[in-house]
């Protein structure tokens, strides 16, 4: 006798009848007969009355019946409950560039929560190449950032790129009546870029969008992250750029200008450990994927993840 007889043998007693309780079973109706008698053979004695219309239990039928439907709550709740065992203090750490918290991180994140009440979700600030890093020593599980790296034990996927735009002070007579701004017309202002350490950063990213087309950006100036550069454009010195989920950031006297080059786009890649592409990664690609269908971003997120682009 295993599970399957008493799952076979509650539901010809629920449905008074072996036919529905086939239909219900998604099996035949020879192999449902056949496996109620091989148990009543086992017990010995008849759980069914013989030629009854719809089908009625004899006692020991009926004793049987509840013994099964308590056994099977059972498993179920074994199920369950280990499921939530399992997940209980599971925790996964996500690694995200600081810029993402302006745009559509903290939704992500949020939605992502819902779906897995019972994992603790920590979100660690820290820049791109720092996550590769941290991916590997296990301090993150996935990161969001904005830069490419290669390595090969790590997975990155390209979830969209984002549009770059020009922080600019809103008296600064050059900037009034300009509806977007192009490369050419900004390489010789003092820019600031950060952070202000590190080689793989998002200042040497800008450099190189510049550089692409051709042009060297003459009044470069570091400080160590966007608020920073903002608040130094709001306050009439230089101009700054940044991706445009930062126009999130409000002050006195900023304004931002789309910048009309091809290309002045930002990456935003989700990189995990290869092989590492389970339940969490595949839920969260879900939860981006809803979020941008919602608010009509119209990109499809291929799982076919590159390491070494
Ligand atoms: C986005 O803006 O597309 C984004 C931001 C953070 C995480 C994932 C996607």
């Amino acid at each position: 006798m295993d599970i399957r007889h008493l799952k076979y043998f509650v539901a010809v007693v629920e449905e008074q009848s072996f036919t529905k309780a086939s239909e219900r079973l998604f099996i035949a109706q020879p192999p449902l007969s056949r496996q109620i008698q091989n148990l009543e053979d086992e017990l010995g004695l008849p759980l069914l009355e013989r030629g009854s219309r719809p089908i009625k239990t004899t006692e020991a039928g009926q004793f049987f019946y509840q013994y099964a439907k308590r056994i099977l709550g059972n498993m179920e709740q074994m199920v369950s409950m280990t499921r939530r065992v399992g997940q209980a203090d599971k925790t996964l750490k996500v690694g995200f560039v600081g810029s993402l918290l302006l745009g559509l991180l903290p939704q992500i994140i949020f939605e992502f929560r819902k779906l897995l009440p019972n994992v603790n979700i920590e979100l660690v600030e820290m820049g791109t190449f720092e996550q590769l890093e941290a991916l590997k020593s296990g301090k993150i599980d996935v990161g969001f950032g904005r830069l490419k790296f290669s390595d090969p034990a790590i997975a990155r996927i390209l979830l969209r790129d984002e549009s770059l735009v020009l922080a600019v002070n809103e008296h600064e007579p050059r900037f009034i009546g300009f509806d977007g701004v192009y490369l050419s017309d900004i390489a010789d202002e003092v820019l600031w870029c950060y952070p202000n350490v590190g080689d793989h950063t998002f200042a040497n990213y800008i450099k190189n969008v510049f550089a692409e087309h051709g042009l060297s950006p003459k009044g470069i100036r570091y400080i160590s992250n966007i608020q920073l550069a903002l608040g130094m454009v709001a306050s009439g010195e230089g101009i700054s750029i940044v991706p445009q989920n930062s126009k999130a950031i409000s002050m006195a006297n900023l304004k931002y200008l789309p910048i009309l080059d091809a290309g002045a786009v930002s990456p935003i890649f989700l990189s995990f450990r290869n092989g590492d592409d389970g339940e969490f990664i595949q839920l969260l690609l879900k939860t981006i994927e809803t979020i941008y269908r919602q608010i009509g971003i119209n990109q499809q997120i291929t799982l076919n993840h590159q390491s070494d682009l």
